[in-house]
């Protein structure tokens, strides 16, 4: 058989026309079957994982098991508005949400549309909520301190600027406090934080968001929320949506602290989800890549280096435990993800030790290097005095013939656990912290009565704001104080003690 030039022309003509159409036909797909938020799609053969699809009725939806002959698509609304044989078409876009300054002071939900009836947000710019994080050579060592305002955090368990440190506990125990009063600390120290609210009680948002303005501290902050009444698709996303919120204001080279307030919450909207797109069920009814979910969310967190512009995200998941159960499946998994982890005990809690940190077994691998000098420089002491005392008060339980060094061992202890108390928002600037622990270590501090340290906690940071503001500022500017300055803090205590007494015996 001979060919001719102009047949093979008119046939591969045709075909690249036929071409055409082929692919007119797979940017459109038809729904097989709806229901519980999840819809079946015939047709769309060149999907990508995560794209977003648009359904009627304004209805969006995230492609996530691309089968052969159909794609499972989780539905970002209401599937009650979705039917069998609506057309469903392609965006060629990934799940992307509004970034920029104009979200700071909002509330949004887990697409970015405003939540708080402030009218809308004007953006240009809109990133895809799942990217990659920064690389090993992008990426700096935490070195910089964030400053909690809590006492117990900021000397015993120091977080960096890039660090991810889980707080756990079990519910009612203060975790979201700690979060939020950690948010209303940032005031002046030029941090963006997000807070992204999984699963959570509308009402518990609301308060939330109350306590952040009434402290001012909404005008840096952007609340990022899919509360328990959001399909479980949107509190699957939510987190990565504020991460990547989170990651537009790094890139500018600010420090951003963000809030995942729990990670237990979104994990079983995961498995709910994975449960319905009929994903295999493993431990605890969670899917196999439940580790993943999470690893990917938290390596995000990241100090970037001078050269990459120096921004960071430091991420605070919380975790909700059952009867303290550490050791269940999420909590294990979430523990070996982050750099170390803030445990909380009701058992404390209900005893009036508040913050309810247990030091024994709450770590930072960050460690000394996110503190100052001056407060590193004390931490150690106080740790250790704290642990020893922890063991030496379970042994005095058991008789009451002590001597006079374990006597006064214990109500050092005493002492140092009354200090690290503290009420809610009521954040300590690291400075007059400084103040207080050396205060605390120092010689005969068992003068005063253990539970009268509470007020003279009061009592000295007025003595300083009074008569010391160079010894606040020096600590504040330079982070550690010259030997000089050491002696003038030393004598101010004494001084501070001493009248304390005086005040104090006069009023009797
Ligand atoms: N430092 C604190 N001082 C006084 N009350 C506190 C403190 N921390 C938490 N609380 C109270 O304890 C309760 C539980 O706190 P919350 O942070 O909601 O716990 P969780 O998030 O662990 O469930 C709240 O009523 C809160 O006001
Ligand atoms: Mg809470």
């Amino acid at each position: 058989m001979k060919l001719n030039p102009e047949d093979i022309t008119r046939i591969l003509k045709a075909q690249i026309q036929q071409y055409e159409k082929k692919v007119k036909l797979t940017e459109i797909g038809t729904v097989l079957t709806v229901g519980d938020g999840i819809a079946q799609v015939y047709g769309l053969d060149a999907c990508v994982s995560n794209e977003l699809l648009a359904f009627p009725e304004n209805v969006f939806g995230m492609a996530l098991n691309l089968d052969k002959d159909k794609v499972t698509v989780v539905l970002l609304g209401d599937d009650s508005l979705i039917h069998e044989g609506d057309v469903v078409k392609r965006t060629g876009k990934v799940v992307s949400v509004p970034v920029g300054e104009a979200l700071l002071g909002r509330v949004v939900d887990a697409l970015g549309a405003p939540l708080d009836g402030k009218g809308p947000i004007s953006v240009h710019d809109y990133y895809p909520i799942e990217r990659p994080a920064a690389g090993i050579i992008e990426r700096e060592r935490v070195s910089v301190p964030l400053q909690t305002g809590i006492k117990a955090i900021d000397s015993m368990i120091p977080i960096g600027r890039g660090q991810r440190e889980l707080i756990i506990g079990d519910r009612q125990t203060g975790k979201t406090t700690i979060a939020i009063d950690t948010i209303i600390n940032q005031k002046n120290e030029n941090v963006i934080c997000v807070y992204v609210a999984i699963g959570q009680q509308q009402n518990k948002l609301a308060q939330v968001a109350e306590k952040l303005k009434q402290n001012g501290a909404l005008d840096y902050t952007v609340i990022v929320a899919a509360t328990a009444a959001e399909p479980a698709p949107l509190q699957y996303i939510v987190p990565y949506t504020g991460c990547t919120m989170a990651e537009f204001f790094m890139e500018q080279g600010r420090d951003v602290l963000i809030v995942y307030d729990d990670l237990s919450k979104h994990a079983v909207a995961y498995r709910t989800l994975s449960l319905l797109i009929r994903r295999p069920p493993g431990r605890e009814a969670y899917p196999g890549d439940v580790f993943y979910l999470h690893s990917r969310l938290l390596e995000r967190g990241v100090r970037l280096s001078k050269s990459h512009g120096g921004g960071s995200i430091t991420a605070l998941p919380i975790i909700e435990t059952q009867a303290g159960d550490i050791s269940a499946y999420i909590p294990t998994n979430v523990i070996s993800i982050t750099d170390g982890q803030i445990y909380l005990e009701t058992e404390l809690f209900h005893e009036g030790i508040i913050p309810a940190v247990n030091p024994g077994i709450s770590v930072s691998r960050v460690g000394g290097t996110a503190q100052i000098p001056a407060m590193r420089k004390i931490s150690g002491r106080l740790k250790l005095l704290y642990s020893q005392y922890n063991e030496l008060a379970s042994f005095a339980q058991f008789g009451s013939d002590l001597d006079i060094s374990t006597r006064r061992r214990l109500t050092q202890g005493r002492c140092i656990v009354e200090a690290l108390k503290q009420s809610e928002t009521s954040p300590v600037p690291v400075e007059k912290q400084v103040c207080l622990f050396h205060a605390v270590l120092s010689r005969d501090f068992t003068e005063i009565a253990v539970d009268k340290v509470q007020d003279f906690e009061q009592f000295l940071y007025e003595q300083m704001d009074e008569q010391q503001k160079d010894i606040l500022t020096a600590i504040r500017q330079n982070g550690t104080l010259s030997e000089e300055e050491q002696d003038t803090l030393n004598n101010a205590i004494e001084r501070a003690k001493k009248s304390f007494i005086n005040k104090l015996s006069n009023s009797i």
